[in-house]
C-alpha cells in the first residue's frame, strides 16, 4: 500500500499565520492581510508573489520580518512600517511624520473630478487646482491622473510633506504638471490663481483625541489631525481664503468630519458661494462639502 502524499506547508505561511494571530490580539483590522504585507516587504517581493514562492524564508528574511512585525505590534501604523500607502489605485510613499492617505478621501477626489470634468467640458485648458494640506500629495496627484488637462499646486506647512509629495509626483511621472510648496493654507496666494481649491484639512476636535486608536493618536502628526476645540479652525480660515483665490465659477471641495456638515455649510456665506452641496460617503455619512464661487 502506498502512503498518501503529505503536503508540507511552506514555513513562510506558518510565520504568516503566527504573526496574524499576534496581530489579531492587538486588534489589527485585517491581521492576515497585514502579516502577508509584512512578509512580502521583508522578502522584497509584491504580496501576490508570496503564493508562488516554494523555498522557505532565509534567516535574514525572517529577521527582517520579525523587526517589521515588532514595529506593527507596538501599534505603529502598517503604512509607516511598509513605507507605502495605496490611494486611488496607486502606491504613494509615506512615513513617520506624514498623514496616511485614507480610502474615504478617494470620495473627495471622485466628487471634485466629476465637477471639474463638467466645468471644463468645453475644452478650455485647465483646471488649475490647489490642494491645501497636501500631505503625500495624494489628492492632487489622483486628480492629475484623472484629469489630463489639469495642473496644480500642493501646499503644506510640513517640509517633510512637501518633499514626499514631490517624490510621489516624480514616481508617478506627474512632476511637470504640479509643484509643491510650503505655506500656511492659502496665505499669500494671488486672486484668481486657481480654478479649484480642494482640501482634506485637519478637522478633528481636540476633545476627541483620547478616543482615537493609538496608531493614529501616538503616531500621525498632530497638525494633520487636530484643529482646535471644535475641529473647525482650519476650515474657518480656509473658506474666505479660497473665496479670494478662486474666480467666479471656481470650485471649493472640502472633506469634513462626520458631524460637521451643518457648521461648514453655515460658514459658506451666501453672498460669496453658490450651489452648496453636501455629499455622503459610501456609508451615507456627510463627509464632503462643495461650493461654487459666485460673482463678487
Ligand atoms: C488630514 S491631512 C491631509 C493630507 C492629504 N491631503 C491627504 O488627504 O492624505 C492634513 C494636512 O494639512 C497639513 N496642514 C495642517 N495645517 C496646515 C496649514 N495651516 N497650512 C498648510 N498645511 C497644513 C498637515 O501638515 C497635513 O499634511
Amino acid at each position: 500500500m502506498t502512503a498518501e502524499p503529505r503536503i508540507v506547508p511552506n514555513p513562510l505561511f506558518i510565520w504568516i499565520r503566527d504573526a496574524a494571530e499576534r496581530l489579531r490580539a492587538i486588534g489589527a483590522g485585517n491581521p492576515r492581510l497585514e502579516a502577508e504585507h509584512l512578509m512580502a516587504a521583508a522578502i522584497g517581493i509584491p504580496r501576490i508573489r508570496l503564493w508562488l514562492r516554494d523555498e522557505p524564508p532565509a534567516e535574514e528574511e525572517i529577521a527582517r520580518f520579525e523587526a517589521l512585525l515588532a514595529r506593527r505590534l507596538a501599534r505603529e501604523p502598517l503604512q509607516y512600517v511598509l513605507g507605502t500607502a495605496e490611494f486611488c489605485g496607486t502606491e504613494l510613499r509615506v512615513g513617520p511624520g506624514l498623514f496616511i492617505p485614507r480610502s474615504e478621501t478617494e470620495q473627495l477626489v471622485e466628487t471634485a473630478a466629476v465637477r471639474l470634468e463638467r466645468m471644463f467640458a468645453d475644452g478650455r485648458t485647465g483646471p488649475r487646482i490647489a490642494d491645501v494640506g497636501t500631505g503625500t500629495g495624494a489628492i492632487l496627484l489622483a486628480l492629475l491622473r484623472r484629469l489630463p488637462g489639469a495642473t496644480g499646486v500642493g501646499i503644506d506647512r510640513s517640509a517633510a510633506a512637501v518633499e514626499t509629495a514631490r517624490h510621489n509626483a516624480e514616481r508617478l511621472g506627474l512632476e511637470d504638471r504640479c509643484r509643491f510648496t510650503r505655506g500656511d493654507l492659502l496665505a499669500g496666494v494671488e486672486p484668481d490663481a486657481f480654478d479649484a481649491v480642494v482640501s482634506n484639512p485637519p478637522y478633528i476636535a481636540e476633545p476627541e483625541r483620547a478616543a482615537l486608536a493609538p496608531e493614529i493618536r501616538d503616531h500621525e502628526p498632530e497638525e494633520a489631525l487636530f484643529s482646535g476645540a471644535g475641529g473647525l479652525d482650519a476650515i474657518r480660515r480656509l473658506i474666505p481664503q479660497a473665496a479670494r483665490v478662486l474666480p467666479e465659477g471656481g470650485l471649493l471641495a472640502l472633506e469634513i468630519g462626520i458631524e460637521q456638515s451643518e457648521a461648514v455649510v453655515g460658514l459658506l456665506d451666501g453672498s460669496v458661494w453658490d450651489g452648496v452641496e453636501v455629499v455622503d460617503d459610501l456609508t451615507r455619512r456627510p463627509r464632503i462639502v462643495t461650493a461654487v464661487r459666485s460673482r463678487s
